[in-house]
């Protein structure tokens, strides 16, 4: 039967680990903001609560969220669509944009999810390496991706960090003209520059967002995109189903994008702190630290790894331990938190 071969054919592909909770863990492996007031997040979240009434289905709250992303962003309104999570947004575009044999040209490594959908849907992905340093030769990406039906820039990457420069990301859109380009932002809070503006004037490249990182709402699940008016308008209308988004979460988005302001704060301080944890950990003897323009910091532990990875586990500190990344030896990404859970972890690392 032709179910039972999908299914057998699915069943062999990637799972997703939910990373396991270890109460009253320092939690620096999912890139989530503890540098965001978690007495902060529950008055928004109480406020809203006070004002929904969830036994209607949001109606306004969406055209409403879409108005303050639009600010946030620098875009027109009608060029702002909104998900459950950026990873359901993602999910959308895979499964109507895009179909079985379908090609998609990623750079690695990145975001694990995108690889695993693309192939959950039977989606062809051509890998293309980044260097030695995990920057990214556009020449020979773009020879790469003029092949492809849809192209997946993650930026600030996860897990290396960097954010493609400006100007490399901007040719490499410009070389692609009849491919869709699929940027990842979810770190761009973090990071330099967006280009959200841009996608809201070409035809082909979408802008994922992401309110789970900065904004510190991963457990309320709103992602969103930036994209051209007509594209923003069939995913609104057509793609996107009608109530993605739980009216409690929509307004829980709303209130703290009012606050972004003392959210910008917290971005600044985490940009500080990234700094510091990096140039602390670069005078650690046998580890090497990437450039990162995200809320994390990606690291080449090498013969150390174990020895590190043992010392953060005894004192509770759970980063995400990847091993050997594209021949290199010892890897782990960890979040950037708040000052004292950072030095926390820069004090077991000194100690190995
Ligand atoms: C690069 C990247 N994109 C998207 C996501 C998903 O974010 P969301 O919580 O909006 O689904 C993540 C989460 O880790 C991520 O790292």
């Amino acid at each position: 039967m032709r179910f039972s071969r999908e299914l057998s054919r699915i069943s062999k592909l990637d799972r997703y680990v939910r990373p396991e909770k270890i109460e009253g863990a320092i939690k620096l492996d999912s890139n989530e903001n503890f540098a965001l007031d978690k007495d902060f997040i529950t008055a928004v979240a109480k406020s809203a609560a006070r004002r929904v009434d969830l036994r209607e289905y949001p109606i306004d709250e969406l055209e409403g969220l879409y108005a303050k992303l639009a600010k946030y962003a620098g875009v027109p309104q009608e060029c702002v669509s909104v998900g459950s999570g950026s990873d359901q947004i993602i999910e959308l575009l895979l499964t109507t944009l895009a179909q079985k044999g379908s090609r998609a040209t990623v750079f690695v490594p990145t975001f694990s999810y995108f690889i695993n959908r693309c192939e959950l849907h039977g989606i062809l992905v051509d890998r293309v390496p980044l260097d030695s340093n995990f920057e990214l030769d556009a020449a020979v990406f773009v020879k790469r991706a003029r092949r492809a039906d849809l192209v997946y820039l993650c930026s600030p990457n996860n897990p290396t960090g960097g954010q493609i420069p400006r100007r490399t990301a901007e040719a490499i859109i410009d070389e692609l003209d009849d491919t869709l380009v699929l940027v990842d932002e979810a770190y761009a809070d973090f990071a330099g520059y967006s280009l959200a503006k841009i996608a809201a004037r070409r035809h082909n490249v979408i802008v994922l967002r992401t309110l789970s990182k900065a904004f510190g709402l991963a457990g309320a699940r709103v992602g969103y995109m930036v994209t051209n008016e007509r594209m923003a308008g069939v995913f609104n209308s057509t793609i996107q189903s009608p109530y993605p988004v739980s009216t409690l979460s929509l307004a829980i988005a709303a209130s703290v994008l009012e606050r972004s302001a003392h959210v910008k704060k917290t971005i600044e301080a985490v940009r500080r702190e990234r700094e510091r944890v990096a140039k602390r950990l670069s005078e650690v003897k046998g580890i090497k630290v990437y450039r990162s323009d995200a809320n994390f910091l990606f690291i080449e532990a090498g013969r150390k790894y174990h020895a590190i990875a043992e010392a953060l586990a005894k004192k509770e500190i759970v980063v995400k331990l990847l091993g050997n990344v594209a021949g290199h030896p010892g890897c782990m990404r960890v979040t950037i938190g708040t000052r004292r859970t950072n030095s926390r972890f820069l004090q077991c690392v000194e100690s190995v």
